[in-house]
């Protein structure tokens, strides 16, 4: 398959690499300044540049688009190219509102196409082996899960992250992976609680969330704090501990015991690459990709409640 990427967005450079990695074919890029898609196609060896992403949308020559836009983008644009035949890789998270995940799949199967969220975490082999450890018993019960994401980003500037009008705030940003990760492992919420901080977007949030079989989850995540990642999964028998699980950068988990320690080594795949190859291996068989319509409407349906439960101060159930 060939892609086009929709803009020069920063997160296009670690999907290019990935690309490369997994053998992906990277054809065209399309940016809303032509001199700004030149320079990055030079960059990145990029054969085709487009002046617009009309333009991109129109090349016969690219079969599936990746959608890095900032988040208010990402369904308009996806439903786009979807009704312009393209499959679509859309960057996380599709959308805050449920019913804008319903339109971009009930596009994408009008137009015979793949839609997949981007959430390249779940393709690292890391979460595969902290899924197995949980499924298979390895800790116990499963009775509480703590996830946190955080970084230090300069509100003066102009990132996308600090734009209301562009969806931006710490849990659409960095939130959205604990809320994947919590529903992963421990299923659907069935009430949550949150406070946020910040006046336009949301700097950072912590929420409480509560699981069917009583168990219980805590998440943080900002965009005004030292940088921050880990994912703890407590059982009642033994704990994991993933200092690194999103990025899977520096991939390996630890299994505390009886007081002791054990570390799990994992390889380091690149994320990028292998959601790109998901995209394409469900076009090439006819199936609907892992990350699919239901599990981005779930993915929006938690993100939507968390928001409505910290801004009405109030538990909110699912
Ligand atoms: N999966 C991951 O690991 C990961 C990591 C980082 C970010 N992301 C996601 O990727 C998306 C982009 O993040 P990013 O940090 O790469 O963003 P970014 O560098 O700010 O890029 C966004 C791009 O969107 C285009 N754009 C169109 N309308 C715009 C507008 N009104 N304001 C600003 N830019 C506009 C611009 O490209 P042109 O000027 O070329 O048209 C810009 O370069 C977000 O949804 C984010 O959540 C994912």
């Amino acid at each position: 398959m060939r892609w086009g990427i929709l803009s020069t967005a920063n997160i296009g450079r670690k999907l290019i690499a990935g690309a490369r990695v997994a053998g992906v074919e990277i054809a065209a890029v399309g940016s809303r300044d032509e001199a700004r898609g030149r320079a990055f196609a030079d960059e990145h060896g990029i054969p085709r540049v487009h002046a617009s992403y009309e333009a991109l949308l129109a090349d016969g020559e690219v079969d599936a688009i990746y959608n890095p836009l900032p988040n208010s983008l990402h369904v308009p644009w996806s439903i786009k190219a979807l009704e312009a035949g393209k499959h679509v890789l859309c960057e996380k998270p599709m959308s805050r509102d449920v019913e804008q995940v319903e339109r971009a799949f009930d596009a994408a199967d009008a137009a015979g196409r793949v839609l997949m969220e981007a959430f390249m975490w779940r393709f690292h082999v890391q979460t595969a082996r902290v899924v197995e450890l949980v499924r298979d018993g390895g800790i116990g019960r499963l009775r509480h899960i703590n996830a946190r994401f955080g970084f230090n980003l300069d509100p003066g500037s102009g990132n996308v992250r600090w734009d209301e009008s562009l969806e931006g705030g710490a849990l659409m940003d960095v939130g959205c992976y604990c809320v994947s990760g919590m529903r992963l492992l421990a299923g659907e919420p069935v009430r949550v609680s949150a406070e946020r901080v910040g006046e336009r977007v949301d700097g950072r949030l912590a929420a409480v969330l509560r699981f069917e079989g009583d168990v219980t989850g805590t998440f943080d995540c900002g965009m005004d704090v030292y940088p921050r990642s880990g994912l703890e999964v407590v059982g009642d028998d033994a704990t994991l501990w993933i200092a690194d699980p999103w990025h899977g950068v520096t991939p390996g988990i630890v299994m505390q015991r009886d007081l002791g320690e054990e570390r799990i080594e994992v390889e380091a795949v690149d994320p990028y690459g292998q959601e790109l190859l998901e995209v394409e291996a469900a076009v090439s068989e006819g199936r609907p990709p892992r990350l699919d319509r239901a599990e981005s409407l779930a993915q929006a349906r938690v993100i939507a409640a968390l928001y409505r439960a910290a801004d009405e101060g109030r538990a909110v159930t699912l």
